[in-house]
């Protein structure tokens, strides 16, 4: 039996979302929703691998729910609520644990990336992250996750423990092998300041990103600042090699009026940059502006908020109660 579309997709409560979680990702899931049934997690049991502060979490929380809504998914058509509200995540990820392999994680380049050079003192739940993402995915049975680059090595772990799970039960095609959707072109928005480094809440420098709530001169300055050099912008593709700065602003105004670069480099080439970043401000400020009131308005009524993420609960709870059941059976528990 084939399974039915369903995508899948989580996001952590880090606080402020910016361009790059919104050009990155939020995007694409506004248009995902129109095309099949969509699931969409703030993934808050992810968030407690690395110690966060309960006041600001709960915040966060709902500051990233505000964000789905603002940004444009439609939690009437897609299922919006967070992880830890449904148990069968932590359920799952138990017996995922034991599927999973110690050899797996050990590859997991991400873990290191975080962990640092402290591995010793990284804490266990950081370890095994990736098989709660995989159970995430897997307790819904989803065939589809939009991810970005930096997450395809734990999707492709997910559908390791999918099919090592339906051979060591015998349940052929249990779990459907969920399959990437990695925006073609761009799944990478750079750091205004350092083009090979991803847009990132963790980079120090405020000016490093745009912030969804940031105001209008705020993206002007940074915009402004954003590192560039000393060349025009150029014709061809091929003139953007190491050039990497240029290629994210360029990146940048392409994905917000939606076409691709080629057609971005015909407009452009041969002007400054000091010229391109006006227009680009305006553009910016023209898209982010609107979703950062937005995202004002919905966190004045919080309870608004809670009552979204609790239906959702409720919707997500129905589907994951059903699989889990099932998983339990297949295991053997009694
Ligand atoms: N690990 C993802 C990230 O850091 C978030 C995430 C958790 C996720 N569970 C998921 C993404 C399931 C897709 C599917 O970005």
């Amino acid at each position: 039996m084939k399974n039915k579309e369903l995508t899948f997709s989580g996001v952590q409560p880090t606080g402020n979302l910016h361009l790059g979680n919104y050009l990155g990702a939020m995007k694409n899931f506004v248009s995902l929703q129109n095309k099949m049934p969509c699931i969409f997690c703030v993934v808050d049991l992810h968030a407690i691998t690395v110690f966060k502060n309960p006041k600001e979490l709960r915040e966060n929380i709902l500051e990233t729910t505000a964000g789905f809504i603002a940004c444009g998914l439609d939690f009437n058509k897609s299922i919006i609520f967070n992880q830890s509200s449904v148990s069968g995540h932590s359920e799952l990820a138990w017996i995922l644990n034991c599927v999973s392999r110690v050899g797996w994680m050990n590859r997991m380049t991400q873990f290191k990336e975080k962990a640092g050079s402290n591995k010793e003192n990284a804490s266990v739940g950081l370890y095994v992250y990736p098989n709660l993402m995989a159970a995430d995915i897997l307790l819904y049975k989803a065939t589809h996750v939009p991810v970005g680059d930096d997450q395809k090595q734990h999707l492709e772990l997910a559908r390791d423990i999918a099919q090592k799970f339906n051979n060591d039960f015998q349940s052929k095609n249990f779990f459907p092998l969920p399959e990437p959707l990695i925006q073609k072109n761009l799944s990478r928005i750079m750091s205004l300041r350092d083009g090979k480094k991803k847009m990132s809440k963790s980079e120090e420098s405020e000016y490093s990103r745009i912030d969804l709530k940031d105001s209008e001169d705020e993206i002007k300055k940074k915009i402004k600042k954003a590192k560039t050099d000393s060349l025009p912008i150029p014709e061809k593709l091929s003139e953007l090699i190491n050039r990497p700065e240029a290629l994210n602003l360029l990146s940048i105004y392409s994905f917000l009026t939606n076409s691709n670069l080629e057609t971005t480099l015909n407009l452009m080439k041969g002007k400054e940059f000091s010229k391109f970043k006006n227009e680009l401000s305006d553009l910016i400020i023209s898209v982010v502006c609107p979703i950062g009131k937005k995202i004002e308005n919905l966190k004045k009524d919080k309870s608004h908020l809670i009552k979204i993420l609790n239906e959702g609960t409720s919707r997500a709870s129905l589907i994951a109660e059903k699989n889990i059941k099932e998983v339990k059976e297949i295991v053997g528990f009694v």
